[in-house]
């Protein structure tokens, strides 16, 4: 991991003070914790304060937080240059893209997202387009492995992208219409492409007898496929469990 300091005195801000709303919500956060450990509120007023200032924190909003809670600035700092989610530099202001570089989405192609990034926003992360829209970082495994690979724009994952797909996903932003986050082909969340693979047989959703019917005996799965066979295996009666080892007591 890149060492991480805070943006030049020329990026940074005069001045920060939360918004009369955030600010409520702030002091609601506080409230959450017990006298003496208001401190423990550092990570959310922190990611409030992000969110506020566009995306990433700037000194003064991290001196800001500091004094709320009462705590030294430099712990503060500390927490802020430790946890990753925190950006210490202005991003694009139309999106931040973390790119998924882990082994996974790299097998399925993450490479090609990373030469999307470096000829459409710029060759080094953390550095904003010439036009100021976007930024982009590699990140490590966001959790979507099963739909590499992927990117976290905000809120949303777009997934299973190709080169060209996540071009569509950036001129989407561009214009303030950024597709529907998910899967970028046609695939139900994470389920398998094209469909359904298993529990297809029709038999299995046949009607179940209604009450006063007589049960259908279990089959082997083998049998099921015989003419005739039972229309439902998820109705054989269930085997009772072994009685208890007197023995243990
Ligand atoms: S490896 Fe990319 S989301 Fe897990």
């Amino acid at each position: 991991m890149a060492v991480r300091r805070l943006a030049p005195e020329h990026l940074q801000p005069k001045e920060f003070s939360f918004t009369a709303e955030n600010l409520a919500w702030a002091q609601n956060e506080i409230k959450k914790y017990p006298p003496g450990r208001q401190q423990s509120a550092v990570i959310s007023l922190l990611w409030r304060a992000q969110e506020q200032c566009g995306g990433w924190l700037p000194q003064k909003a991290i001196e800001a937080v500091a004094a709320m809670l009462g705590m030294a600035k430099i712990r503060v700092l500390e927490v802020a240059t430790f946890y990753t989610m925190f950006l210490l530099s202005p991003v694009g202001r139309k999106a931040h893209i973390q790119v998924c570089g882990t082994t996974p989405c790299v097998l399925r192609g993450a490479e090609e997202l990373f030469k999307v990034c470096h000829h459409r926003i710029h060759e080094e992360p953390f550095h904003v387009s010439a036009d100021g829209d976007f930024s982009w970082e590699e990140v490590e495994c966001l959790g979507a492995c099963v739909n590499a690979p992927m990117v976290l724009i905000g809120h949303d994952t777009f997934e299973d992208l190709t080169a060209e797909t996540f071009e569509k996903v950036i001129d989407g932003y561009a214009k303030g219409s950024p597709p529907k986050p998910g899967p970028q082909i046609d695939r139900h969340f994470s389920a398998p492409v094209g469909g359904p693979t298993t529990l297809t047989d029709p038999s299995l959703y046949a009607k179940k007898p209604s009450a006063g019917e007589p049960q259908q005996p279990a089959v082997a799965d083998d049998d099921a496929k015989k003419p005739g066979a039972a229309a439902n295996v998820h109705e054989a009666p269930i085997p009772k469990p072994p009685a208890a080892d007197s023995s243990r007591a």
